[in-house]
Order: structure tokens, then C-alpha cells, then sequence
């Protein structure tokens, strides 16, 4: 399949794996990457600029098509060596970033510079279009199905992308709730060139996280969900366990006064429980309503040759008939 973002991208398939936190490490995006859609290496799951230049240099290892690296800007008292990070891209020779979180403006001379492209993770159309006006190459539209972060705006894909659609220029992939040919086929509908995909990826035998996260994806269904940290305005789509229990408690007895610290049990430095040590109910852990679409754990590559096949036969059988009965 040929769009813009396989043009963009120089990839086969119209497909992104999202950067994830523990999950996007080499062995994750090498192996999207050589299924023919585009792999991402999250960048601060990595720890410093010296471990992911090793990550980097490991996943080139693994394979000769394009990946990319993923790079989160998020509020913090001590930022992480961003400038260290981007360096580490640069000399790695990777020329796309996904860059989420806060506005990448202060970023882009650099990575532009270096002949990099860049795909800006958004939530609303408003975000979407302040990056295409800072000269993001594309953006990751995020609806509130999403795992991990949807913003506050709470605007599901079915309006979101049509809405991106209406005002973009730049290419745009869907994100969020994509797991099969059904949904890119809707998504390239809505006016998406691709789509990125999260939660999906990690039901996945490439996956390097321990495999109680699988199974548990496995066994949830769409209902299983949570909502986390909104009263402090950094909602957060989580998969329910004990910790999120007791983090929902918590934000019910302490209302708006509820501070970060409050809640640092269930959230701080809780992934490498979780995705390592398979520690299921250790802390609060990015998932989307997708989960109640997952319902194996193939082969990345099973995953992407067979989503293709489907998108193609919904497109070529399905709606064509359908049109020529018309
Ligand atoms: C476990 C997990 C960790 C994630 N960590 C990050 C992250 O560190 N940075 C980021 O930009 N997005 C992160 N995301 C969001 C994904 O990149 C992607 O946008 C999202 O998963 C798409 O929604 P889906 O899960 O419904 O496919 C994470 C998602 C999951 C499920």
C-alpha cells in the first residue's frame, strides 16, 4: 500500500508502532521495522544519550530498514538530557523521531538540520496544526481510546480524525484504538494516511516484556480501562488493577487537592516492575480500550502481513461490492 506516510517514511506498510515506555527497546522496533511498517526505540526507557546510542546501534543490528526513535517531553522538575538524547539520535544516523508531549519547537532546528523527520504526537486538532505550523513533518493523531496519555479534551477517533482531516496539510496517521485491517481501512477513511499503533504491538511474541503483561492483555476486555491523574490534568488510560484501585481512592477522598506526591506509589518507576518482573498489580501502566480486540499474541510480523491482507480484502471485496451493488 502506497500513502503519503509510506512515502514519508520510506516504508512498505502504512503502519507505526508508537514509542512505549519499556516496551520500545531494539528488539521492539527492529522487528516492525523488518515487517515493513516503522519501528520506534522509545527514547527515555533507555535511561541516558550513552544507553540509547547502544540501542540504537543494536537495532541497526537487527535490521536495515528505517526505525525511528521516540522522544517524550514531559514536565519535570530535573528535565532528562534532552540535548544528550537528540545528539544520540543524530549520531546514531536515525532520520525519524516521534516526538510526544510538550510543543517540540525548541527541538526541530537540530533534528531538522540533520535531514531528520519528525512526527508530533497530538490529541486535538489544535495541537495538530500548531506542529504543522512549527514544521513537523507529520502528526500522530491521538484519540481518547488511546493508552497512555489522550489529553484532556476527551474527543474519540470517529470526530477527531475527520476533524485533523479538515484542517491538516501534512500527512497524519490514526492512533489509538487500532488493532486490524478494520481499523486502518476506517482510519483511511477518516482521512488518515496510516495508522500508529500502541497496546496492539505489545500482544506480540517480539514484544521484550515479561509475559504476564501479555496474558493480561489477553484476558481484558474493552471495559477494563481506567482513567488516572486527571485531576491533575495528566490523564493517563491505564489497565485496572489493585494499584489503580487504590490510586482512584485516593483522587475520590483527596479531590482537587491531590498532588503528584499523593499518588507516587502507584505511578513512580513503576514500569520496570511491571513490564520486567511481570509484577501485574506493582502500579498504574499505559492501555488501551484496544484490548478488548486482542485476542492472540502472533509474530509482529504475522500481526502486520496479516492486517495488510484484511485492509486489502475489506477495500478490494467487501466495499467494492458494496459500492458496484450501489
Ligand atoms: C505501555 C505503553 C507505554 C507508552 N509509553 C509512551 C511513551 O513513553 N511516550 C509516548 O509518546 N507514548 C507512549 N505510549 C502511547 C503510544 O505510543 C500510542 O500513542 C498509544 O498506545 C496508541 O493507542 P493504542 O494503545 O490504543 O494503540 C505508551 C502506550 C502504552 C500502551
Amino acid at each position: 500500500m502506497k500513502t503519503r506516510i509510506t512515502d514519508l517514511f520510506g516504508i512498505e506498510h502504512p503502519i507505526i508502532q508508537g514509542g512505549m515506555h519499556y516496551v520500545g527497546f531494539a528488539e521492539m522496533a527492529a522487528a516492525v521495522s523488518q515487517a515493513g511498517g516503522l519501528g520506534i526505540i522509545t527514547g527515555l526507557t533507555q535511561g541516558s544519550p550513552e544507553n540509547l546510542a547502544k540501542e540504537i546501534a543494536r537495532c541497526r543490528e537487527m535490521t536495515a530498514k528505517p526505525f525511528g526513535v521516540n522522544l517524550t517531553f514531559l514536565p519535570a522538575l530535573t528535565p532528562p538530557d534532552y540535548p544528550g538524547y537528540i545528539r544520540a539520535i543524530i549520531e546514531g544516523g536515525v532520520k525519524i523521531v516521534e516526538t510526544a508531549g510538550n510543543n517540540p519547537q525548541k527541538w526541530l532546528p537540530a533534528l531538522k538540520e540533520a535531514g531528520i523527520r519528525v512526527i508530533h504526537k497530538c490529541t486535538s486538532v489544535r495541537h495538530s496544526l500548531k506542529a504543522e505550523q512549527i514544521g513537523c513533518d507529520a502528526v500522530s493523531v491521538d484519540g481518547f481510546e488511546c493508552g497512555g496519555h489522550p489529553g484532556e479534551d476527551d474527543v474519540p477517533n470517529f470526530i477527531l480524525l475527520p476533524r485533523a482531516a479538515e484542517e491538516l496539510k501534512i500527512p497524519f496517521v490514526a492512533s489509538g484504538g487500532m488493532a486490524d485491517g478494520r481499523s486502518l481501512v476506517a482510519a483511511l477513511s477518516l482521512g488518515a494516511d496510516g495508522m500508529n499503533m500502541g497496546t496492539r504491538f505489545i500482544a506480540t511474541k517480539e514484544a521484550p516484556v515479561h509475559d504476564n503483561v501479555k496474558q493480561a492483555l489477553l484476558a481484558a476486555s474493552e471495559l477494563d480501562t481506567r482513567l488516572v491523574m486527571r485531576p491533575l490534568r495528566n490523564t493517563e488510560r491505564v489497565l485496572k488493577n489493585a494499584a489503580v484501585e487504590r490510586l482512584l481512592d485516593k483522587e475520590k477522598k483527596l479531590g482537587p487537592a491531590i498532588k503528584f506526591e499523593d499518588i507516587v506509589a502507584e505511578v513512580g518507576g513503576v514500569y520496570p516492575r511491571i513490564m520486567k518482573q511481570g509484577e501485574m498489580d506493582a502500579g498504574a501502566w499505559s492501555c488501551g480500550m484496544v484490548a478488548g480486540l486482542i485476542h492472540d499474541v502472533p509474530t509482529v510480523k504475522e500481526l502486520i502481513n496479516r492486517t495488510m491482507r484484511e485492509a486489502e480484502e475489506i477495500i478490494g471485496r467487501r466495499l467494492a461490492r458494496m459500492a458496484k451493488a450501489a
